[in-house]
């Protein structure tokens, strides 16, 4: 599905993956904001579709969406060369898809845990894959990847949802280290919590709680300039350099 809206060539084209969720919405609107051209993928067509209206009205300046299932990692490959075709290429990519799993489930069953680890680092490497060979040929440009503090260091409350989150974080890492000879940058998002339907269910408020359009604030500014790790709000980066340096007797009596 391709719905063309009024053409331009200067402003920006951006890619957004998983772009109907509430992170990922927050970053859009940003960038309609700034009249640029967007192209979004995601698995929901009417929350696509009502999306798309949203930033034609907040101002993207061309717009186009597709189809996009994460677990369908055949089809990657033809779908991104699709968008890059269509747009011949991008000056930004956002990957923003995930499922928080419940630990207790994928704890009872290896199946829930592996079909969460399947969409939050399989499907991403699926995608970054075809990215970073696209970017890497083009010479320019941003990929950025929405990780997860949890993914720093295995926790008990949800080390699966970490595991996952930690493959991506690596990741990237080492894409980062590959694309700067090719000028693109890399940037790993790793937000702390923020209020968005995954954490429905958690207990809400308190100061270490972000909204999305807070956490959207930071990314577009990572994506405007950095290359590395990006943790938003930006308390989390000393919270998290914290966990990490826990000592391993502390650690394993805390209740993080
Ligand atoms: N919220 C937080 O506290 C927090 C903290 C750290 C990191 N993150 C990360 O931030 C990213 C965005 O999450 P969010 O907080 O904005 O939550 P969200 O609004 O629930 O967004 C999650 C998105 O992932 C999509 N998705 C899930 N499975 C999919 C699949 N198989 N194929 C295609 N799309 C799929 C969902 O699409 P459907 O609507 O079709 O299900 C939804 O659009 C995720 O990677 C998440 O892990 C969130």
């Amino acid at each position: 599905m391709t719905t063309a809206h009024r053409p331009t060539t200067s402003a920006p084209r951006v890619l957004i993956i998983g772009a109907t969720s509430a992170i990922a919405t927050a970053v859009a609107r940003r960038y309609a904001g700034r009249g640029a051209r967007l192209c979004l993928l995601a698995r929901q067509p009417l929350a696509l579709q009502a999306l798309a209206d949203d930033l034609r009205v907040r101002g993207a300046a061309e717009l186009s969406t597709l189809h996009f299932d994460a677990s369908d990692t055949a089809a990657h490959p033809a779908l991104l060369a699709q968008a890059w075709a269509q747009w011949q290429g991008f000056d930004v990519a956002l990957v923003a898809h995930g499922v928080l799993p419940d630990q207790a489930a994928c704890q009872a069953s290896a199946a829930a845990a592996l079909a969460s680890f399947d969409i939050n680092a399989r499907s991403v490497i699926s995608v970054l894959t075809e990215l970073a060979n696209a970017f890497e040929a083009q010479r320019s440009g941003v990929i950025g990847v929405i990780s997860s503090p949890a993914g720093d260091r295995g926790r008990a409350s949800n080390y699966v949802y970490g595991a996952a989150k930690a493959a991506v974080t690596n990741f990237c890492s080492g894409l980062r280290h590959r694309l700067y000879q090719s000028g693109v940058r890399v940037l790993t998002i790793l937000p702390g919590f923020v209020d968005t339907p995954m954490t429905a269910a958690l207990p809400k408020g308190g100061p270490l709680w972000a909204q999305p359009e807070q956490v959207a604030d930071d990314i577009v500014r990572g994506l405007d300039h950095a290359n590395g790790p990006l943790y938003t709000r930006w308390f989390w980066r000393w919270i998290m350099l914290i966990v990490r340096q826990l000592p391993q007797p502390l650690f394993l009596r805390s209740k993080l």
